[in-house]
C-alpha cells in the first residue's frame, strides 16, 4: 500500500485548495532520530533529536514544498517551472517537474553548487543555467522571467512552497506527542524556518498542540545578513546551500525567532564542519554541511548553558551528505591502499583494531 506524500497525509491543513493532479514522490514521513552517542560525546544534558529530511526522495527538505508548489502549478495549467537555487531547490523542482511531465529551468550560481545536486538536476532533465554571480543575483533574474515567458516560479517566494514545508513541524509533533522545547534549523533563504514555525502555529490553531517551541535559526558567519542586520553583497561559506546574502523570507525568519522567544545567530565554517564530521562519526548520520549548521548552533548554545536540563531539542538536518562528495572527501579518515594479498590486508586490520 502506498504511504502517500504530505498532501495525502495533511491535505486540508496545507490550504492548497483543489489539486488535480497531485504530483508526489511520497515525500515526508522522514526519520526523527534521537541522539545517543553525540550527546554523550559532547556531554550534553539535553534530549536531542535529528529530523533527517535528507531522507526525502531527492534527499532534501525541499520536496515537502515542491510537491505543493508543482501540484498547484500543474493544476493551474503551468507547462514549465523555474527557480534560482544553491542546488537543492533545483534538484527538487527538476524531479517534480519530470514526474509531472512539465519543463524545468534552473538558475544556479556558477561554480558554487555541490556536485551531487548538479548531477540530480541534469539527470531529471532540467535546463540548467549557470549564472556568473551568486544565488541572490540568480533569484533577481528569475523574478523577471514570468513577465516574458509562461513560467511558474517555484522558489519559496511561491507561498505553496512554505505551505508544504509546514509538514515537517506536523510530523515532529505527531511523533513526539507534543512540541519539542526548541527547534533549530539552518537559515539560508529563510523559507524553512518560516514554514516550520507556521506549521507549529497551524497545529496549535487546530487544537493539535498546546505549547509552541522556541525557534533557533543559524546562518553561516560569512553569509549572515539577518544577524548582521543588512544584506551581504558577497556571501561566503563552505556550506554552499546557505551561501545567501539577501534572504527572500527575511521577515518570516525574524518573526519565527521573536514570536517564539528564540534567536537567529551565526556559526563559523569551522563550527559547521566540526558538527558535520561529528554527526557522521558519532551517530552514523551523513548530512550535508549546511544541515550541520543547526547542530553547530545547538552545540554552541549548549556550551553557554543555554538549554535547561533534559530539555527536548530538535535539529532539522535539511539535506543528505552524499550531495556534496567533494566536501566529504576532505575528512581526515583516508582510504588505505593494499596490494590485495591477505597478509597486507591483515596488517591494516591489525593496526585498525
Ligand atoms: N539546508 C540546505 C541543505 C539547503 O539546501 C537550504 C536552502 C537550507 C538549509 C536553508 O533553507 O533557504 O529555507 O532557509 N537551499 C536553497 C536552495 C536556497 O536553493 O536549494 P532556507
Amino acid at each position: 500500500m502506498s504511504r502517500g506524500g504530505i498532501i495525502e497525509r495533511y491535505g486540508d491543513l496545507l490550504e492548497l485548495g483543489p489539486l488535480d493532479p497531485v504530483i508526489s514522490l511520497e515525500e515526508g514521513d522522514t526519520p526523527l532520530i534521537q541522539s545517543h552517542r553525540l550527546v554523550e560525546h559532547c556531554r550534553l544534558k539535553i534530549r536531542l533529536f535529528f529530523k533527517f529530511d535528507g531522507a526525502n526522495p531527492t534527499s532534501s527538505f525541499k520536496d515537502r514544498g515542491m510537491t505543493a508548489a508543482v501540484s498547484k502549478a500543474v493544476s493551474d495549467g503551468a507547462r514549465a517551472v523555474v527557480c534560482a537555487s544553491t542546488g537543492n531547490t533545483a534538484a527538487s523542482a527538476s524531479a517534480y517537474a519530470a514526474r509531472a511531465g512539465v519543463k524545468s529551468l534552473v538558475l544556479l550560481p556558477g561554480g558554487n553548487v555541490a556536485l551531487g545536486k548538479l548531477a540530480q538536476s541534469l539527470m531529471y532533465g532540467a535546463t540548467v543555467v549557470a549564472v556568473d554571480g551568486n544565488f541572490d543575483q540568480a533569484l533577481e533574474a528569475v523574478k523577471q522571467l514570468p513577465d516574458r515567458f509562461p513560467l511558474t516560479i517555484v522558489n519559496s517566494i511561491n507561498p505553496n512552497r512554505i505551505k508544504g514545508q509546514m509538514s515537517a513541524a506536523f510530523e515532529v509533533v505527531d511523533e513526539l506527542n507534543g512540541s519539542p522545547d526548541f527547534h533549530a534549523l539552518p537559515v539560508g533563504n529563510a523559507g524553512n524556518i518560516t514554514a516550520t514555525w507556521r506549521g507549529y502555529r497551524k497545529y496549535q490553531q487546530v487544537g493539535k498542540l498546546r505549547r509552541l517551541p522556541i525557534m533557533l535559526g543559524f546562518q553561516a558567519a560569512g553569509a549572515a545578513p539577518i544577524v548582521d542586520g543588512h544584506p551581504i553583497e558577497s556571501p561566503e561559506t563552505i556550506a554552499t546551500a546557505i551561501r545567501i546574502g539577501n534572504p527572500a523570507s527575511w521577515q518570516g525568519a525574524v518573526e519565527a525567532a521573536s514570536d517564539s522567544g528564540g534567536h537567529i545567530e551565526k556559526v563559523t565554517d569551522e563550527e559547521i564542519l566540526e558538527a558535520y564530521f561529528l554527526l557522521a562519526k558519532t551517530e552514523g548520520i551523513f548530512a550535508e554541511p549546511a544541515s550541520a549548521a543547526s547542530l553547530a548552533g545547538v552545540l554552541k548554545k549548549a556550551r553557554t548553558g543555554y538549554f535547561p536540563f533534559e530539555t527536548r531539542v530538535v535539529c532539522t538536518l535539511t539535506g543528505n551528505g552524499l550531495k556534496d562528495p567533494d566536501r566529504a572527501m576532505t575528512v581526515e579518515t583516508k582510504m588505505i591502499e593494499t596490494s590485495g594479498d591477505l597478509d597486507s590486508i591483515c596488517k591494516v586490520i591489525e593496526e585498525a583494531l
